[in-house]
């Protein structure tokens, strides 16, 4: 055997065993070679089997607003962007389409939306309040940044998770491509979301432009700092409408690692199988089940207006009603030799942590 690989499965054994991986450890795995990445899958495939069992867990994706106040230069909601034909849902529309998810057997909702001004802390606790009365859902909101008190008003109606990816680790780049946002407030928001006692969910994307090796590394150690309850990695896919319309973006090998590299390094976290990737490769968000990720976000946005929320091209399920993607996402499951979860899937950090021992009460 190479010397290499030989290095290689004797670090796999050893993490598979205790989750105990340095710096330079990550580094050698991320860099690996493409022909040796299956035995990282792998490892992380069987982490997440042992951690998180073989139930994948549904969340339905409500995209509720696709107008934005900011200015990332990734992003096809953008606010610069001319001519784009956005919506908002109102209140009812979004609790009506909350309780057609439970009908379609989703146990959680995701509202998503940019950084709407029109959605002020009080209205999304509203939404909560709202969906909460109509239905046993578990609610994840992913809405960008607030104040403490926007956030404290969100999870007293009820909110129980909330998604901010911090995009990247390295300062400078985030910097660099937020032309209106601040990585410290970002890293606060953070902080906040875990100090309210929401299960927090962050990430990153894979691939942006001038990340490095070392980048992954940090993406990947911030995630461990940050103690998240769940942690979405997809690949950035330049948007032909945006300034990186040019970029080189990510690759779905190099998403997977990552994927996998978050497992075998965080353990018992949610890790979704990314719509991002997806829309890079048909089997895309396949692979990634095999890779660590035991999620699967699924489209419940109404159809007519899918097509106004993409962040980047070639979106998947754009013209795929919400029961269509219900069964393909069953199917794709079950194909894979895993279950469809029938419960909402809260972090199971959540229990082993004492300070959140009301939390567990009132879940139940
Ligand atoms: N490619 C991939 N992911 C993107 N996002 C935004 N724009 C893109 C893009 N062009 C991701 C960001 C954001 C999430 C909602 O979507 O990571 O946090
Ligand atoms: Fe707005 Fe989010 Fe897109 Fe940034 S990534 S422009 S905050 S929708
Ligand atoms: Fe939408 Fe497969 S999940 S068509």
């Amino acid at each position: 055997m190479e010397n290499q690989e030989k290095k290689l499965l004797d670090l796999c054994e050893k993490v598979v065993a205790n989750g105990q991986l340095n710096k330079d450890e990550i580094r050698f795995l991320f860099d690996c070679p493409d022909e040796l990445s299956q035995l990282v899958f792998d490892a992380a495939d069987k982490v997440r089997e042992r951690e998180m069992g073989n139930q994948v867990h549904l969340r339905g994706l409500i995209e509720f607003s696709s107008y934005c106040s900011r200015n990332c230069m990734y992003c096809g909601l953008r606010r610069d962007i001319e001519g784009l034909q956005r919506y908002r849902m109102e209140i009812p529309e979004i609790v009506k389409c909350a309780v057609n998810a439970e009908k379609l057997g989703y146990r959680s909702v995701v509202l998503q939306s940019g950084e709407d001004p029109y959605y002020t802390a009080e209205k999304i606790a509203e939404m909560v309040s709202e969906i909460k009365s109509a239905t046993d859902l578990a609610i994840t909101l992913s809405a960008g940044e607030f104040s403490y008190r926007g956030y404290k008003l969100m999870r007293d109606a009820g909110a129980d998770r909330y998604l901010l990816r911090f995009e990247t680790a390295d300062r400078e780049l985030y910097k660099a491509i937020h032309p209106d946002s601040d990585y410290d407030e970002r890293i606060e928001c953070l902080h906040m979301l875990r100090e309210l006692n929401y299960q927090v969910g962050s990430g990153f994307m894979v691939g942006l432009p001038g990340e490095t090796t070392e980048t992954l590394v940090q993406n990947i150690l911030l995630l461990k700092t940050l103690d998240v309850d769940m942690a979405g990695i997809g690949p950035f896919i330049p948007n032909p409408q945006t300034p990186l319309a040019d970029a080189k973006g990510g690759l779905l090998l190099t998403t997977l690692k990552a994927v996998a590299m978050a497992r075998l390094v965080l353990r018992n976290i949610h890790i979704p199988a990314t719509t991002a990737m997806g829309s890079l490769d048909r089997l895309g968000r396949q692979k990634a089940l095999k890779a660590g990720a035991n999620v699967v976000m699924p489209n419940v946005t109404p159809m007519q207006l899918r097509e106004m929320y993409q962040l980047y091209p070639n979106k998947i399920c754009l013209t795929d009603d919400p029961a269509h993607c219900r069964n393909c996402i069953t199917g794709i499951i079950t194909s894979l030799g895993r279950e469809v979860s029938q419960e909402h899937g809260h972090s199971l950090k959540l229990y082993s942590k004492s300070t959140r021992s009301k939390e567990k009460e009132s879940h139940e």
